[in-house]
């Protein structure tokens, strides 16, 4: 221990550290570097002898100052500290670090366009990742790459195994139907934009969408970034709320942390209930960090203020605690029903054009019409299987090998039929439905044709 007067300290352990405490001059000030990793483990000889240094150091103007990355006081302690978190840098620090880094590679600092892009791909990263960044590009590329600095992001964003950067987000003109579902989405394009500020528009704060599995809610997430123009981080839940990784409560501040150092962004929750189980179940196990760890969440997705746009996805309602859907939370939770024949249609269109087959190769008035009941993914699923058998003989797929194909499979929806009805039932008067309902008229000429 160094004690600023040309003096050292010799101590073998933390405890015997905290003791020297009481031998330092009054008015003095001692900087623990590094210290939470001796609090982790919540040593109660060492806690009790920070307490005892903390009395008596406040009766002589000692003060005890713990730096380190994570918090890790033990609940004994919460209340002897202040606490003052601090944040990641922003683009003005790290435009500093970028100018650090281009002198010492000699070369002109980055402007304008590339200036902005390169700050935007360092958003959420520590100045030292930032540093490592920035400087690796120089060594990659001989210059200022943005797609470098983001793909470092992508790499040092996921090791902490819950939030992942997804690159290519994919865009409504892949998803059939959900009209009204896109239609919600576009109005908000420009949400994040100054315009919509000047205007007096609140930032919006996310969107929920329940449905049938296979429905395109994952695909219609992954959109949401596409449409805002926004990166897109995907949050594992399941691993957050079910404390799978140790340090839940550490694991959701720096998650988001990072997402409101990147934001405006999109956060992604996808099959959100999923993560529940641990939530519930919690008060027995963890010690109810799980349930605490979703109580923070909660509230973060009600109060928070960062531009951070929201979109979660769930299959089963059941699970999903009522907490989480209470209205605040979300601006709207959308239902994504069975597609109907004339979203059907365009589904046919999308797959078909996706696996490189022209849709006018195939009758897909008759397609629609054969897959009543059929998802989206077991229609995409269908199609691939008919690819493969037609390939085996050297062919390709046909209107009649394609009908074929389909008398074999059974959709899912007719097994889960009860499951369906229910969730129909539950969603009725709470969700808005992604697909607009046929008009009374038209509904009339469905009942009479069937
Ligand atoms: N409405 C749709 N339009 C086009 N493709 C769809 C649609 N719904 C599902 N698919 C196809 O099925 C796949 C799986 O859908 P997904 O979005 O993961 O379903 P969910 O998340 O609702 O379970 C998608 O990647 C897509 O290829
Ligand atoms: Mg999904």
């Amino acid at each position: 221990m160094d004690t600023g007067d040309g003096q050292s300290r010799e101590a073998q352990d933390p405890i015997q550290v905290v003791s020297l405490v009481s031998d330092l001059p009054e008015n003095s000030m001692v900087i623990l570097r590094d210290f939470h990793q001796f609090l982790e483990d919540g040593n109660p000889v060492l806690t009790r002898a920070l307490k005892d240094c903390l009395r008596v150091g406040k009766t002589k103007g000692k003060a005890v100052l713990l730096l380190g990355c994570r918090q890790v006081l033990p609940a004994e302690l919460e209340r002897e500290f202040v606490v003052v978190p601090f944040a990641l840098p922003g683009k003005d620090e790290l435009g500093v670090v970028l100018d650090r880094i281009a002198s010492s590679a000699g070369q002109p600092p980055p402007d304008g366009m590339t200036r902005e892009l390169l700050l935007d791909s360092a958003t959420g990263l520590t100045t030292i990742e930032a540093e490592n960044a920035f400087a690796l590009t120089v060594v990659e590329s001989g210059g200022f790459n943005p797609s470098i600095v983001a793909r470092e992001k992508a790499n040092e964003v996921k090791k902490n195994g819950l939030l992942e950067v997804i690159a290519a987000a994919g865009s409504l003109d892949q998803i059939g139907g959900l009209d009204q579902l896109k239609q919600w989405l576009l109005q908000r394009k420009d949400a994040f934009g100054d315009e919509a500020r000047r205007y007096g528009l609140p930032s919006p704060k996310g969107l929920l969408i329940v449905g049938i599995p296979g429905t395109g809610k994952s695909l219609t997430a992954k959109a949401t970034a596409a449409v805002l123009s926004r990166p897109l981080l995907k949050l594992d839940a399941g691993r957050l709320f079910a404390g799978l990784v140790g340090q839940s409560e550490g694991n959701l501040r720096s998650v988001i942390a990072t997402v409101e150092a990147i934001a405006p962004c999109v956060l992604w929750i996808d099959e959100i209930e999923k993560g529940f189980s641990g939530s519930r179940s919690s008060g027995g196990s963890d010690g109810g960090t799980s349930s605490r760890v979703f109580g923070s969440f909660l509230s973060w997705l009600q109060e928070k203020s960062a531009p951070v746009f929201v979109v979660a996805t769930a299959n089963d309602v059941t699970q999903l605690p009522p907490e989480f859907l209470r209205k605040g939370r979300f601006d709207e939770m959308f239902f994504v029903d069975l597609p109907n024949e004339e979203e059907r249609e365009a589904i046919w269109r999308i797959q078909t054009a996706k696996y490189g087959r022209k849709a006018t190769e195939f009758d897909i008035i008759q397609l629609a019409r054969a897959t009543e009941g059929w998802t989206g993914s077991e229609i995409e699923q269908a199609f691939i299987d008919a690819l493969y058998h037609a390939f085996s003989r050297q062919e390709e797929p046909t209107d009649l090998s394609l009908m074929l194909q389909l008398s074999e499979l059974v959709p899912l929806s007719r097994l889960m039929a009860e499951q369906i009805t229910a969730l129909r039932a539950w969603a009725k008067g709470r969700a808005r439905l992604a697909t607009k309902p046929p008009a009374a008229s038209e509904k009339r000429k469905i009942l009479t044709a069937a």
